[in-house]
């Protein structure tokens, strides 16, 4: 995972160029990053700790899920029917987790590919004896197209995403037309996507994308707009509170699917 989108970034490492050669697939410029061979992420090998391994090997039987598995009956996933929540890129999952906790009423589903945060995540699902979060160690854009049913959540959200902030690394923003498109229809109608960055440029732009995309309303009120005042439902993360003490603004946007 990016720890900060300002420092350490790989976004700011001129050797990312070259994934971006890959990009010369048939699919069209409207198609998701994963079909035209872009990645809005980078898989950095990282030390596990002893915690982390455990929730790899010893609690991912129970919780993971895989896109192998196909398109989810999720109210058979998790034995009931409730408000489903998804988070893409959850990184060590402080976030996630504590949701999960605190609303035992909603189900949760995580998808990261950074196995510290994967295993991080699990070992405190197993400690904490948490049922309803289920996490998937794959890229979020193709488990949204081939593995969570239309229409099925309540709300998805995006926090902290990679800012790729040069210019020549835009295009891996996963923030672009088609990836919305899909959230929309993942969403239920009234459904809600929460987007939040502590870069101003990438606020800009998500609120650039969001306000055109088709089918969405921006929840904002007039004073605001396009942002929402910070939800005080949205938990604090590790990252966001270096950021704070750092003086990063933060923007939170918050559409919601109306057809
Ligand atoms: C800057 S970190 C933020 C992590 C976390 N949301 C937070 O606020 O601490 C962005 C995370 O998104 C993950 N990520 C980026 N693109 C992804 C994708 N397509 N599928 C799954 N995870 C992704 C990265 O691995 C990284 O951990």
């Amino acid at each position: 995972m990016t720890e900060s989108s300002s420092e350490n970034s790989p976004e700011n490492s001129d050797s990312q160029d070259s994934s971006l050669e890959n990009n010369t697939g048939p699919e069209s410029q409207d198609a998701p990053l994963h079909r035209r061979g872009i990645k809005s992420y980078v898989i950095r090998a990282g030390r596990m700790t002893p915690a982390q391994n455990r929730g790899l090997d010893d609690v991912w039987p129970r919780f993971g899920l895989t896109i192998a598995q196909g398109r989810q009956d999720l109210d058979a996933l998790f034995g009931r029917q409730a408000p489903r929540v998804v988070e893409i890129g959850f990184g060590m999952g402080n976030s996630l987790i504590e949701q999960a906790q605190t609303h035992p009423e909603t189900d949760f589903i995580g998808i990261e590919v950074h196995a510290p945060g994967v295993g991080k995540l699990l070992d405190e699902v197993d400690k904490r004896g948490l049922s309803n979060l289920r996490v998937y160690r794959e890229d979020a854009l193709a488990v949204l197209e081939q593995c969570l049913p239309e229409g099925s959540l309540t709300t998805l959200q995006l926090f902290f995403p990679d800012p790729w902030p040069k210019k020549k690394h835009h295009k891996r923003r996963i923030v672009q037309p088609a990836f919305v498109e899909l959230i929309r229809t993942r969403l239920m109608p009234g459904g809600t996507f929460h987007l939040a960055t502590d870069w101003e440029a990438y606020a800009e732009w998500m609120a650039e994308v969001m306000e055109i995309a088709p089918g969405y309303a921006n929840t904002a009120t007039q004073e605001t707009a396009p942002y929402v005042p910070r939800p005080t439902f949205r938990p604090l993360t590790k990252f966001e509170a270096r950021g704070e003490k750092l003086g990063h603004g933060v923007w939170d946007l918050i559409y919601q699917r109306q057809d």
